[in-house]
């Protein structure tokens, strides 16, 4: 049997994502975040589709040179800078930007420039303003400006920071966040980029000089209760395989934990957590048939799953099954799931053929 899982990407629904956030954010460049292979959609024709985006952001240098070798000029900026002197030369050959968040890459740019007076590298400074993850430290973000603009050949693109709790809009941390961040302006620089899509969408006193959206341009609508306009670019499909009959008493699955109430049809779809799809989902999670609901039963297995096709009995071997996406809210299978719809994004294995329709 071919397998048949597959992703449908939807590229004119990537630009109609994009056109949202220039819509939000009208004055502000726009980074696109293209990492973890723009959260599983395929960073090169991700990146490839959005050619009015200003610059891209990946994870790490191995995702930037990807992108730079398959032909992407933008300028490429690598969210979290760089581990080794080694690798500053591969930035400096691809033309990357990044983003420096400690002293340690600091000290190791600045030997690098030293003994290489004709390398030209931009980077941003980011700056810890509550996430405590990455970035300098409010007390010491005037230390590292002053080391940073004695360095020759250094291109300062501004103070970038990151919100810890962008999705809730009345979060009173996002307003401390963005404070602490604009307080430095006056003193180092006055560009800056700290809003991603949540705050893109319902704070725009946050966007500045360049925002960084992610998920809203892969169609996810990140702040509940509240409608977007958005249009799901990715949408996960298989084949129903078989169709058999339970009895009365009758277990699906490892560890026969659904049992049969009564004489029922059941079907199987060709996908399971070898392709990406949550082994931990909740029993009577529904997929799509048709524009039919019908509930997941019993454990997911590795390549397959169960169905109870007791209100679908018209459906037939051969016929496409949505996993999510377009009819079926990736939100809410996530929430089904106990996650967030990037994990199941950035989770679609490779196993599973990208279908890119224009
Ligand atoms: C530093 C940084 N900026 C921007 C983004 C994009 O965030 P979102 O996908 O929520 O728009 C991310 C994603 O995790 C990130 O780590």
């Amino acid at each position: 049997m071919f397998r048949p899982v597959q992703a449908d990407i939807d590229l004119l629904a990537l630009k109609h994502n994009f056109q949202m956030v220039k819509s939000y954010a009208k004055k502000s460049a726009v980074m696109a975040v293209v990492k973890a292979n723009a959260y599983g959609h395929g960073s090169i024709a991700v990146a490839k589709t959005l050619k009015d985006a200003d610059a891209f952001a990946v994870a790490s240098t191995d995702e930037a040179v990807l992108l730079r070798t398959a032909g992407i000029v933008q300028p490429i900026v690598l969210l979290e800078g760089f581990l080794t002197e080694d690798e500053l030369a591969v930035i400096w050959q691809y033309k990357l930007t990044v983003v420096l968040h400690s002293f340690y890459q600091i000290i190791l740019l600045s030997e690098a420039i030293k003994k290489n007076p004709h390398w030209i590298i931009s980077v941003w400074l980011k700056i810890d303003t509550g996430m405590h993850r990455l970035g300098i430290l409010p007390e010491q973000v005037m230390l590292a400006w002053d080391s940073l603009k004695v360095l020759q050949n250094i291109q300062i693109m501004g103070l970038m920071s990151h919100f810890s709790c962008a999705e809730e809009q009345q979060d009173k941390y996002n307003q401390q966040q963005l404070n602490i961040l604009q307080g430095f302006l006056s003193m180092t620089t006055k560009r800056y980029s700290i809003a991603n899509s949540a705050a893109i969408i319902h704070f725009s006193k946050s966007h500045g000089d360049w925002v960084r959206p992610g998920i809203m341009l892969y169609g996810v609508n990140p702040i509940a209760n509240k409608w977007v306009d958005l249009q799901p670019v990715m949408t996960l499909k298989s084949k129903l395989i078989a169709i058999k009959t339970l009895l009365p008493g009758e277990a699906i699955g490892y560890g026969a934990s659904w049992i049969s109430p009564e004489k029922m049809l059941i079907g199987i779809v060709a996908i399971g957590y070898a392709d990406g799809y949550p082994r931990h989902i909740r029993e009577n999670t529904p997929v799509l048939i048709g524009n039919k609901k019908v509930p997941i039963i019993g454990r997911v297995s590795m390549d397959m799953m169960m169905l109870d096709l007791r209100q679908a009995e018209d459906v037939h071997i051969g016929d496409t099954v949505t996993l999510w996406g377009k009819g079926l809210a990736i939100e809410y299978i996530a929430e089904c799931a106990g996650t967030i719809a990037y994990e199941l994004l950035s989770q679609v294995t490779p196993r599973v053929k990208m279908n890119y329709i224009n």
